[in-house]
């Protein structure tokens, strides 16, 4: 029997998906069981800046940020072997999506809101989210960026029912079947 083509064979996995879909815990852990290393990009350019997200979005605005975000994802996606769990709203930007999908194989973590709540709580380093109604805002988010999660994906993976370690081992066994990782240096 034939075997399968892996599904774009690309040098990094990124995790996209909202706030709450557990893309740092999910990435923390199944890195290792992927041999690949893990870069939270939030804390990378909490790293570089120099300044907690709250602060960067409090002096730079969103705008401000999604520039740091896309300069971010540009270096990292550059090297090999990394596992990014990118921040929930990276897709936005196209060229982000392009980098994306050039560079990494890209699974879309799906977390409903309601669900997305009871993960975060009341979370004070989440500036999009100091508003009266979180839950509505995390709906209206999904609105917007759900078309770009599923647009840029090799991968759709539901988490809603799951727990962090249940995640990484059906994950870790869907990847290690429909992913290579693609390194040119060893
Ligand atoms: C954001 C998500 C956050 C962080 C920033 C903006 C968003 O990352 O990048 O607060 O626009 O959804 P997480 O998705 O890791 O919480």
């Amino acid at each position: 029997m034939l075997a399968l083509p892996p599904m774009n064979p690309a040098p990094n996995l990124v995790l996209v998906g909202p706030m709450g879909s557990g893309k740092s815990a999910v990435g923390r852990r199944l890195a290792g069981r992927l041999g690949l290393t893990h870069v939270d990009a939030d804390h990378f350019i909490v790293e570089r800046v120099g300044a907690s997200i709250p602060e960067i979005f409090a002096r730079a605005g969103e705008r401000g940020f999604r520039e740091y975000e896309r300069a971010a994802l540009e270096e990292l996606l550059a090297g090999e072997g990394l596992l990014v769990s990118a921040g929930g709203g990276t897709v936005l930007r196209e060229d982000n999506r392009r980098q994306m999908r050039e560079r990494s194989f890209v699974v879309y973590l799906q977390v409903a809101p309601d669900v997305q709540l009871q993960r975060i709580g009341q979370d004070p380093n989440r500036p999009l989210l100091q508003t009266t109604d979180p839950c509505r805002t995390l709906t209206e988010l999904a609105a917007v960026r759900e078309p770009l999660y599923r647009e840029v994906a090799d991968l759709c993976f539901d988490t809603n029912h799951l727990s962090t370690a249940d995640v990484c081992l059906r994950l870790g066994t869907r990847l290690n079947r429909h992913w290579q990782c693609n390194r040119t240096t060893s």
